[in-house]
């Protein structure tokens, strides 16, 4: 989709619709949108739609009034859904050229970004397999406005958004069609493209450094595990920290012999999407520019039940040093994510975060609302529960205090890969927090959020690329 900005007056724009918010409660209104409210057919509540036709005055063939609520609570988040859901309803009916103008009181930098946003976003739709239907989509969205730095708001909003999709399409590749070698292969074709450095390691390098918890969980895959590397490296940079963003990739789990139950198994492809939401972030994050070094750093395994496959009782020994007892061989995301977090502060990383869809029991404690937060440390938090509050991506700070260790106690190793019945999500970080040891660390749990079980009017069924902006935005702002 092309994005553009234009100069002159709304009413003046030349497109299929132009989408104008209309506000609750509000007194003065353009477009069409005056009768409307006063016959009582509108009431300007969130996200409600009515497409107009042949509005006197109006160049565009169509005025689409959007819902957007209260004026006091109208963010740039709530933009980005009311944009997306605007092009959702559009983009059915063939339209192929839209305008937005933002209402004077909510036509900040930050507002044109979302906008531009909530466009490309709400314009996916996960079909690349599909042969029948036809495709119908948006080619050109445009924001009306004069205002300074909207070209550059325009152009960020691409960026994050053109990087979001790319991770929603990684996400949505089924696991026949991306196992570990063809996702390594998606990044490198990537990080070339954006002027990344890419390096993957392969198996024999991975057993050389001692990698066996990874490797552990790899073994019962007739597909080999692959370690994907991207860095991004400012043009010049008085920072002291390099940040490190790992990913859990996991192209398929299935539990291995700790094997999940059938029903919604499909599901299990999307257990790569942490490390499509790394690779996403450092594809904008070379287009951005932000003034620290990052480096991102994904491992990709299938989780099978194959003769080769590790048992529950084994025990490897992770990159680290330390032995740990597979319980289960179903807690496997840990395991992966054990090395590679070792691997990153090794590779000199003085900040980590990592995203995994972890744990069911992080859908138990905060359903698909909000994203699991965990951290070792105040600061760092901080900071990324900031950016997320920025980008519309909701985070929840949950508890990780040492007496929670004990729920990970083994009998004959340093550690289980499992806790009890109880505090699962919490558990899990524990277990990732004897990797991050001293770095200041941040465990995002994306099991509820990564993928929409059934589409909402912004947003397509599956991947939601979450917390990629989130990641982007922290890295852009940061200060040492
Ligand atoms: N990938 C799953 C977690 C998951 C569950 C993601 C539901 C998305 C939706 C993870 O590898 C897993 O299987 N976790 C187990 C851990 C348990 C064995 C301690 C779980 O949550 O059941
Ligand atoms: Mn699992
Ligand atoms: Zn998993």
């Amino acid at each position: 989709m092309q994005i553009s900005i234009e100069k002159q007056p709304a009413a003046e724009v030349q497109a299929d619709a132009l989408i104008v918010p209309v506000f609750e409660g509000a007194k003065e209104m353009r477009f069409g949108a005056a009768d409307l409210v006063d016959s009582g057919e509108i009431a300007g509540k969130s996200l409600e739609l009515t497409l107009l036709h042949h509005v006197p005055g109006v160049a565009a063939t169509r005025v689409l009034l959007a819902g957007a609520g209260k004026p006091e609570k109208f963010t740039a988040a709530e933009l980005r859904k009311l944009v997306a859901a605007a092009v959702r309803l559009l983009r059915g009916k063939s339209v192929k050229k839209v305008a937005f103008e933002p209402d004077p009181d909510h036509s900040g930098t930050d507002y044109v970004s979302a906008a531009v946003e909530g466009a490309i976003l709400g314009n996916y739709e996960p079909d690349r397999l599909k042969t029948a239907d036809p495709k119908k989509s948006l080619d050109q969205f445009s924001v009306v406005g004069t205002g300074e730095g909207v070209e550059v708001a325009a152009e960020r909003g691409r960026i994050l958004a053109e990087a979001q999709n790319f991770t929603r399409d990684l996400v949505n590749e089924p696991a026949n069609l991306l196992p570990p070698s063809k996702m390594a292969a998606a990044a490198r074709q990537m990080a070339a493209e954006y002027g990344l450095l890419c390096e993957v390691l392969e198996q024999s390098q991975m057993e050389a450094l001692g990698m066996g918890a990874l490797l552990g969980v790899s073994q019962g895959s007739a597909e080999p595990p692959a370690l994907i590397v991207i860095g991004y490296r400012p043009a010049e940079t008085t920072s002291k920290s390099h940040l490190g963003l790992v990913g859990k990739g996991v192209t398929f789990d299935t539990g291995g012999i700790s094997i999940k139950p059938a029903e919604g198994m499909e599901k299990m492809k999307y257990d790569m999407a942490g490390g499509a939401a790394m690779i996403g972030a450092i594809r904008a994050i070379a287009q951005l520019k932000p003034p620290i070094p990052v480096t991102a750093f994904v491992p990709c395994v299938e989780n099978m039940p194959g003769s080769r496959a590790q048992r529950p009782g084994d025990i490897v020994t992770a990159m680290s040093g330390k032995t740990i007892e597979v319980l289960n061989t179903d807690a496997e995301g840990r395991l992966i994510l054990a090395d590679a977090l070792v691997y990153a502060r090794r590779q000199g990383c003085t900040h980590l975060v990592d995203a995994a869809t972890l744990t069911g029991a992080i859908v138990v404690a905060l359903g698909h609302l909000n994203v699991g937060l965990f951290s070792n440390d105040d600061a760092m938090r901080d900071r990324v529960l900031q950016a997320a509050k920025a980008e519309g991506e909701r985070m929840w700070p949950m508890p990780l205090e040492d007496d929670y260790k004990e729920y990970l106690k083994s009998a004959f190793a340093d550690l289980g890969n499992i806790g009890g019945r109880w505090g699962g999500a919490i558990t899990a970080a524990m277990f990732l927090k004897e990797f991050a040891e001293e770095t200041p660390w941040v465990h995002l749990d994306i099991a509820g959020t990564a993928y929409l079980d059934d589409a909402k009017p912004f947003l397509a069924k599956g991947p939601t690329g979450l917390p990629l902006r989130t990641l982007v935005r922290l890295a852009m702002e940061w200060r040492d």
